[in-house]
């Protein structure tokens, strides 16, 4: 028979990669790694109050009101929540879907014929290839340059590689690994920039609220100057992904932000992927935000206070403003993948190789801070331990 033939778009290299691979034998041998790649919240020992789960037995939750953009109950509350910013939204400037991931596919329909093309920044969230190539969209990476102790866009960069095709430009604030939020001084930039090219911009806020540091970081939120999509949601902002809620908050001109909503709605109706038990649970649990974000915060912060005084000479913390994760640049002696092959396999540590997302340079890892204190520190003990043998 011949062989079946499928869409190009999903041409993607099956194979297990050698570092996955070398976790696999550890774990048939049954040794315990310490996983310093840790992201899901819900595996890393925080509390949630069990007034979070009574919620979702609500009676309300057997009766089925279809809403393309999210029930208006829900939708309130998102725009609620904004208010922690300062920031006065319309329900009506929100579209609820059921993931960040889902969201900018929704966007790229709204926005990218295929052919044309994003701007993604590098180094950064290492799902956008697919969330792009999924929907037949190009895209080319802009730079951040860590300069003088501080992440920044490159500017000049951004000129060079806007061009006709590019349609949107996509912020991650802060970026993940970077922690390293857009400046007062920078959106201005991109504001001048969108409105010059006719781009628009996607601002990827789910760590918004994880700051470390008294920063000049400003949100996307509600910025009027061009067409802007902020997005958000409940993997970060409650540390619940598995609850499977998010949302677009849409700003901008007046027409071209009714036009684009008018659009969003019919692309979300195609779907009507968020389910209620979550919508109707919504208003409790951004309720209980305050308390979560205090745990997670004060566990990274006490996890990147650790760090930075258990350094040696072979590693530089890169400075963050905030998120999850730390950035230490080593000594290019060997690649990232040798290093991270060595952590693994000899001190049975996992952490993330700067090139998962994108760095230029080699040699960097990123480790998450959301571990607990004794795993973090056991582990951190061990890679210096390592590094200081060169
Ligand atoms: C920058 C960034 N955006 C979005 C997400 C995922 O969000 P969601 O679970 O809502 O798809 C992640 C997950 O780690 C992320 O790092």
């Amino acid at each position: 028979m011949d062989k079946f033939s499928f869409a190009r778009r999903t041409n993607w290299q099956q194979e297990t990669n050698a570092l996955n691979k070398a976790f696999e034998e550890l774990q048939a041998q049954g040794i315990p790694v310490i996983d310093l790649t840790a992201s899901n919240p819900t595996s890393c020992g925080f509390l949630y109050p069990e007034g979070m789960l009574s919620v979702l037995t609500k009676e309300e939750n057997f009766h089925y009101q279809p809403d393309a953009c999210g029930m208006v109950s829900a939708r309130k509350v998102v725009a609620q929540h904004y208010t922690c910013q300062q920031l006065h939204v319309s329900p009506s400037d929100i579209v609820l879907t059921a993931s960040t991931s889902e969201a900018y596919s929704f966007l790229m329909r709204l926005l990218v014929n295929p052919g044309e093309k994003v701007l993604i920044p590098r180094p950064s969230y290492p799902l956008f290839q697919f969330l792009l190539e999924i929907n037949d969209v190009a895209f080319d990476y802009y730079p951040l340059q860590y300069e003088g102790g501080r992440w920044c866009l490159d500017l000049q960069a951004l000129e060079r590689l806007v061009d006709a095709k590019t349609r949107a430009i996509i912020l991650v604030n802060p970026n993940n690994p970077t922690g390293s939020y857009i400046s007062r001084a920078e959106l201005n930039f991109l504001n001048e920039f969108c409105r010059k090219h006719q781009v628009s911009i996607i601002s990827d806020e789910v760590f918004f609220e994880y700051s470390l540091i008294p920063s000049d970081a400003v949100s996307c939120a509600g910025n009027k100057a061009i067409l802007t999509f902020t997005l958000g949601g409940l993997s970060k902002t409650i540390g619940l992904p598995q609850m499977k809620c998010a949302w677009i908050l849409a700003s901008g001109p007046q027409e071209a932000l009714k036009e684009s909503l008018a659009r969003l709605e019919t692309i979300a109706d195609t779907y009507l992927s968020v389910n209620t038990p979550v919508q109707n649970a919504l208003s409790v649990w951004l309720d209980y935000a305050p308390e979560i974000q205090g745990q997670i915060i004060s566990r990274v912060k006490a996890n990147w206070q650790w760090l930075s005084d258990h350094l040696n000479e072979h590693a530089e913390l890169l400075s963050l403003q905030g998120g999850w994760y730390a950035t230490l640049r080593i000594p290019a002696i060997k690649s990232e993948e040798e290093w991270v092959l060595e952590f693994l396999r000899e001190d049975h540590v996992w952490v993330y190789p700067g090139y998962f997302f994108d760095f230029e340079r080699e040699a960097y890892i990123v480790l998450s801070l959301l571990p607990p204190a004794p795993v973090f520190q056991k582990a951190v003990g061990l890679i210096m331990k390592r590094l200081s043998k060169i």
